[in-house]
């Protein structure tokens, strides 16, 4: 089996083969999915991608569900994880109605579900007001955050709270490689603000939206079906974290944790074959 984890992250498996826009490991080529995948026609048995398709504008996403069609075979699987936009908006819905009958712990629970909702999207810094939420030194429902996006949580956050320590701390740590490398990126950062005066927050916000760091999409099983669908795909089916059609696939501990638990529950899981 030939199977092949696009936008993999940190979340890839050495006998697979992984592909980043950044190469986190040397497990992973690196290489911009908006330039299409790099590989022959019908060359996979399996293409998987998790909480990346919304990345991508919809026309955008669409021609890269079609790139995921060419190279896989026929008989093949894709597999298709996103954050699901009916479940979502049903949690925030949920939220905002016990909020409206006065319950307390919802109230808490209430400015999270708006963040989880609209942030990824909106934002114009890195981290967004997400980062922000989870700098509190007391996050006062992370046990509610770890049900909606899973275990991820208290990474991001432990990070946040680290990201809290001063820069002069953080430096301390670099090898003088990376701190040479950081001065030089200082000056540059300093001649385009010479440069570009009022233009550089311009500047600066275009990076981030162009980063792959923003959702410019989002899907539920009716959106995603349709795009399966349009792309040529066939047997379209909504599926569990812990299941499919790729042999093995649950101890494969892709979309679960070790434990057993969903690695990211607020996902739609989707598959489809190739004829
Ligand atoms: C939310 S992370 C998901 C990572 C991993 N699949 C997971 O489920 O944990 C999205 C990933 O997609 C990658 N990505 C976004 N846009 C990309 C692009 N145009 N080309 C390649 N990778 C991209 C990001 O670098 C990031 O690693």
């Amino acid at each position: 089996m030939r199977c092949l984890n696009l936008g993999c992250g940190t979340r890839f498996r050495p006998d697979w083969v992984n592909l980043d826009s950044i190469a986190h490991s040397s497990g992973i080529i690196k290489h911009d999915l908006q330039k299409g995948i790099p590989f022959d026609d019908d060359s996979f048995d399996v293409v998987y991608h998790s909480h990346v398709l919304e990345h991508f504008p919809r026309a955008a996403g669409y021609q890269f569900m079609q790139e995921c069609y060419r190279v896989l075979r026929p008989q093949g699987t894709v597999r298709v994880v996103v954050p699901d936009l009916e479940q979502i908006t049903r949690a925030y819905l949920t939220t905002l109605e016990k909020c409206l009958a006065g319950d307390p712990i919802w109230r808490v629970n209430y400015p999270w579900m708006l963040l989880e909702l609209l942030d990824q999207a909106t934002r114009n810094h890195t981290g967004g007001d997400m980062l922000h939420y989870f700098s509190q030194p007391n996050i006062p429902n992370l046990d509610f955050i770890v049900g909606r996006i899973g275990s991820e949580a208290k990474y991001i956050a432990e990070m946040a709270q680290a990201q809290r320590q001063s820069s002069d701390a953080r430096l301390q740590g670099l090898s003088w490689k990376a701190l040479i490398r950081h001065r030089l990126w200082q000056l540059r950062e300093f001649l385009y603000r010479l440069v570009l005066r009022s233009d550089y927050a311009a500047l600066q916000v275009g990076r981030l939206r162009l980063s792959g760091e923003i959702h410019y999409c989002m899907y539920d099983r009716y959106s995603l079906h349709q795009l399966l669908s349009d792309c040529g795909f066939t047997d379209i089916a909504v599926c569990g974290a812990a299941q499919s059609q790729i042999p093995n696939w649950a101890a494969l501990r892709l979309d679960t944790e070790p434990d057993g638990s969903v690695y990211k529950p607020d996902s739609l899981f989707m598959e489809a074959q190739k004829r």
